[in-house]
C-alpha cells in the first residue's frame, strides 16, 4: 500500500482557523490517515515512503457542499430579465414558470444529456476542493424523471472523485398535471415515489419545500411520515420566503437540517437546538432573489445551533458553481466570520448530512480527503473572489485535483 507524508503544512484538521497544527504532517497509507500532528513528531515508517513538501500551504478537509439542485436541464435566464423587470419569484412560480419551467425542461432530455449538462457543474466545484456533495432531485415531479434525476447523482458520484449524497425533493412543486390537486400529489410521492425509488437505493434523504408557494406544514408532515417509515432521515426548505413554521416540524422529525431560513423566528430556533437540527445558509440564493430578511444569525449563534453554508446550485435562485464564492457572500451578505464559513463547508456542512462521522474532519483512521490552498491566511478562502488558490486535492487518498509534486 502506497505510503505519503504530507509535511510542512499548516493543518485545519477541523477546517476551525483556531485549531491550528503549524508544521503540521499528515502521513497517509492506501486511502487513509494514518498519522496527523506535528512534522518534528511524525513517525518514520520503514519501506518506501513518498515526501510532499507543501512549503508552508494550508491543508484543510475536503469541502462538503451539503445542500445542491445540481443535476437539471437549461437554464433560467429568461426569468432572471423578468425578475430584473419587477416580475417576482412567487409571481413567476404562480404564473406556471420558476420550478415548473426546469421541470418541463428535465423532462425533455435523455439521461445521457442530463448527466452531460450536469457533470459540467460538478467540474466546477471539484476544482475548488469539493469532495462531498449533496444532490436533491424535485426538477421530474414524476416517478420517471425523479428517477432519472436520482440516477444521473448516482452516476454522477461514480465517475467522478466526489461522494454524492442523494435526497428525495418529490415535494419540491405542484407539477401542472396536478394544478389543484395537491393531496393527490402528495399521495403519488408517499405512495409511489418515494418507496420504489428507496427500493432501487436511490434516496439517502428525503428533503421538502415548506412554503406557501411549496407545501404545506400538514402535507410535508405526510411526505416526512411516510420517510420515518422508511427510515430515511428528512431536512427541510424552511422558511426561505414566509415563516410558516415548517422548522417546528423539521424538528419534531428529527431533520438533519433546514435550510434557507431567513424568516425562522426564535420559537423555531429553539426547537431546533433541542433537536439538534444543523442550519444551513443559502447566501447564493439570498443574494440572487435580492433578499431583505436576513436568517437570525445572532440567534443561532446564542442558541448553538451550528451552522452550515451551501451553494444551493439550481437554475432559478442559485446559478453558482463557486462554493467559494458563497463562503465571501456567507460574510458580506450574512456576517459571519471566515471561520465561521469555513466550518460551515466543512465540519458543519458534514453535520448536515448526518455525515460527521465521515467528512469534514482529518482524524487517523479516516479517508485522506483534503485540499491544499495556496494562501497566507484561512480567512483568504472567504475573502477573494474569482481567486483559485486550490492547488490540490487528495481525495481517498490519490491528487484527484492539482499535480502531485508542489
Ligand atoms: O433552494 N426554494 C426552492 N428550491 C430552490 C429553488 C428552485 C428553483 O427555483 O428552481 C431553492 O431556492
Ligand atoms: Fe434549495
Amino acid at each position: 500500500m502506497s505510503l505519503t507524508l504530507w509535511h510542512n503544512a499548516r493543518i485545519l484538521p477541523s477546517g476551525d482557523p483556531e485549531q491550528c497544527i503549524e508544521r503540521g504532517a499528515i502521513l497517509v497509507r492506501g486511502e487513509r490517515i494514518e498519522w496527523i500532528g506535528k512534522e518534528e513528531a511524525a513517525p518514520q515508517p520503514g519501506g518506501d515512503i513518498a515526501r510532499q513538501d507543501l512549503q508552508g500551504q494550508w491543508i484543510t478537509p475536503g469541502l462538503v457542499d451539503c445542500h445542491t439542485h445540481l443535476v437539471f436541464a437549461g437554464n433560467r435566464a429568461d426569468e432572471f430579465a423578468r425578475r430584473l423587470a419587477g416580475a417576482t419569484y412567487e409571481e413567476i412560480a404562480r404564473a406556471g414558470g420558476g420550478i415548473n419551467s426546469t421541470v418541463r425542461a428535465t423532462r425533455g432530455v435523455t439521461e445521457e444529456a442530463l448527466l452531460e449538462q450536469s457533470a459540467k457543474r460538478l467540474e466546477c466545484l471539484l476544482a475548488e476542493g469539493v469532495t462531498a456533495i449533496e444532490i436533491k432531485s424535485g426538477y421530474g415531479l414524476d416517478f420517471a424523471t425523479e428517477r432519472k434525476m436520482l440516477r444521473v447523482a448516482t452516476q454522477l458520484g461514480a465517475r467522478y472523485p466526489v461522494t454524492v449524497y442523494r435526497t428525495f425533493l418529490g415535494a419540491h412543486a405542484l407539477p401542472g398535471e396536478f394544478q389543484g390537486r395537491p393531496d393527490a400529489y402528495i399521495d403519488l410521492v408517499c405512495d409511489e415515489m418515494m418507496p420504489r425509488l428507496h427500493e432501487e437505493g436511490l434516496i439517502d434523504a428525503v428533503d421538502a419545500f415548506t412554503e406557501n408557494i411549496g407545501f404545506t406544514v400538514a402535507r410535508t408532515e405526510r411526505v416526512f411520515e411516510r420517510a420515518a417509515r422508511l427510515g430515511l432521515p428528512v431536512k427541510m426548505h424552511a422558511e426561505q420566503l414566509s415563516n410558516v413554521g415548517g422548522s417546528e416540524l423539521a424538528a419534531r422529525y428529527g431533520a438533519l437540517s433546514t435550510d434557507h431560513l431567513e424568516y425562522l423566528d426564535e420559537a423555531g430556533v429553539r426547537a431546533m437546538k433541542e433537536a439538534g437540527v444543523t442550519a444551513v445558509l443559502l447566501p447564493f440564493a439570498f443574494y440572487f432573489l435580492r433578499g431583505k430578511q436576513l436568517p437570525p444569525i445572532g440567534l443561532l449563534r446564542e442558541y448553538g445551533v451550528p451552522i452550515a453554508v451551501a451553494t444551493d446550485c439550481n437554475p432559478g435562485t442559485s446559478p453558482t458553481t463557486s462554493i467559494l464564492q458563497v463562503l465571501n457572500m456567507a460574510c458580506t451578505l450574512f456576517r459571519l466570520t471566515p471561520g465561521e464559513a469555513l466550518r460551515g463547508v466543512t465540519h458543519n456542512a458534514a453535520r448536515a448530512l448526518g455525515k460527521a462521522d465521515v467528512h469534514g474532519l482529518l482524524a487517523p483512521g479516516r479517508m485522506a480527503d483534503f485540499c491544499v490552498w495556496d494562501v497566507e491566511t484561512p480567512a483568504e478562502l472567504a475573502y477573494w473572489s474569482g481567486l483559485k488558490p486550490c492547488r490540490k486535492v487528495v481525495r481517498h487518498g490519490s491528487v484527484v485535483h492539482g499535480t502531485v509534486g508542489y
